[in-house]
């Protein structure tokens, strides 16, 4: 099959992420027989100083035709000082909303070849964790009224979180789709004991939740979420957020994972379109070191196989060479250990040593 994928590297560490991605990418073609046209595209700090605007217009009509989109990360210390409807963020914050992606799934997995990296006590962690953090990508805070204005305390500025029901029901029915092909537990995340928002989250999440009599539904506040994901995070199957907490909140299972480099995500519109992005930023610290650990981008790349073009066995195929790389002892610098015996490897080895798992016989091939 031929598929249409929007490439959009973006800045910092997103270039070298997306190109190790691209590599494996090209190597599940060969192996499978199918063909991808990747048409790369310009967003982001590079767009701002390439064209005067974050997110040009031919790359949201690109993306809007294309098969589904493979981004980077946006933003870096350049661009700090913009003002906030100019900075490079906004390119992610309107591809998000121009291509209707409401639904941010967020699987944090760990891999058991990683146990040791988890910051977490053995007797935590126990035989691993395996949980997805669902996140509103279109509503909430990050796009409610937003301003300035004088106050009696001087000037101030606000954003106003605002959720109708219906975005809240549409996103609580792919927590309890995503639970239903899982372990069966939704835990709603919300400040219910506080926030107007929360109170109409927790009611239609709740009366969501009769229609999937099979799923064991639980209402948490975010703030002990956060106490409860590094306490116990074995209680946690689906949980099912905001915008704003589900940022947060999957930065922070990410890290018990071992790194956020390693934390994929799809963001996902109804039918099959998505975008394909990792969890972390442009990480402008690593951005050109051949440091980053590229596995995050890549995953993602396995979730794009998965939800938008159905290609189940070649999407297992990615995780089981990040899995196989792993137990041979290849670690990115962010998930060495002081006390490890692992083989330190940049991006680029990262991801020839993927590609190389995936297609053995042409790489090695080709270095005879
Ligand atoms: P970040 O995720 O870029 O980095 C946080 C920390 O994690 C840094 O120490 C970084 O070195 C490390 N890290 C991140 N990705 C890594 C990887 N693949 N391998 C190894 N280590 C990795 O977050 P930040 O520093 O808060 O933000 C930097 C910039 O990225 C900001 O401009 C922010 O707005 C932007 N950002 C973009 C996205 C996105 O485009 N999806 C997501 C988050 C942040
Ligand atoms: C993410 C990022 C973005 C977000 C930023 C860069 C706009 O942190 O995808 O997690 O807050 O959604
Ligand atoms: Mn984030």
């Amino acid at each position: 099959m031929n598929y249409n994928i929007a490439v959009i590297p973006g800045d910092g560490i997103g270039p070298e992420v997306i190109r190790e991605t691209v590599k494996v990418l090209d190597r599940i073609a060969d192996k499978f027989g199918h063909k991808f046209s990747y048409q790369q595209l310009l967003a982001g700090g590079v767009a701002i100083d390439q064209t005067g605007k974050a997110l040009p217009e031919d790359t949201l009509s690109a993306c809007k035709s294309s098969d589904s989109v493979l981004l980077g990360a946006v933003g870096g210390w350049k661009w700090d000082d913009l003002a906030g409807d100019k900075r490079p963020e906004t390119a992610l914050l309107s591809l998000r909303k121009a291509l209707k992606l409401y639904a941010n799934i967020r699987p944090a997995l760990l891999f058991e070849e990683l146990a040791s990296a988890c910051p977490l006590k053995p007797e935590i962690i126990k035989d691993g964790l395996d949980l997805v953090v669902v996140r509103e990508l279109t509503g909430g805070i990050y796009f409610g009224e937003k301003g300035t204005k004088e106050t009696d305390m001087g000037p101030a500025a606000y954003d106003v979180e605002l959720y109708s029901e219906k975005e809240v029901r549409r996103i609580a029915h792919t927590a309890f789709d995503v639970a239903s092909k899982r372990n069966k537990k939704v835990t709603s995340v919300d400040k219910a004991n506080v926030l107007e928002s929360s109170r109409l989250w927790r009611r239609v999440v709740s009366e969501t939740a009769k229609e999937y009599p099979h799923i064991e539904l639980n209402n948490m506040y975010v703030d002990n979420a956060a106490m409860q994901l590094v306490r116990d995070p074995k209680q946690f199957d689906v949980i099912v957020t905001s915008n704003i907490f589900g940022d947060i909140l999957s930065d922070e299972a990410s890290q018990i994972t071992g790194s956020i480099g390693l934390l994929p995500s799809a963001s996902l519109a109804s039918g099959n379109f998505g975008m394909y992005e990792p969890v972390h930023g442009s990480a402008p610290d690593l951005a050109g070191r051949d440091k980053a650990n590229p596995m995050a981008a890549i995953l993602s790349a396995a979730m794009m196989l998965r939800y938008s073009f159905g290609l189940l066995e070649e999407s297992d195929e990615i995780g089981s060479a990040v899995r196989k790389v792993l137990k041979k002892g290849y670690r990115t610098p962010d998930l060495m250990e002081p006390s490890s015996a692992g083989k330190e490897v940049g991006t680029k080895e990262a991801g020839d040593l993927i590609a190389e798992e995936i297609c053995p016989f042409i790489l090695s091939a080709g270095k005879a």
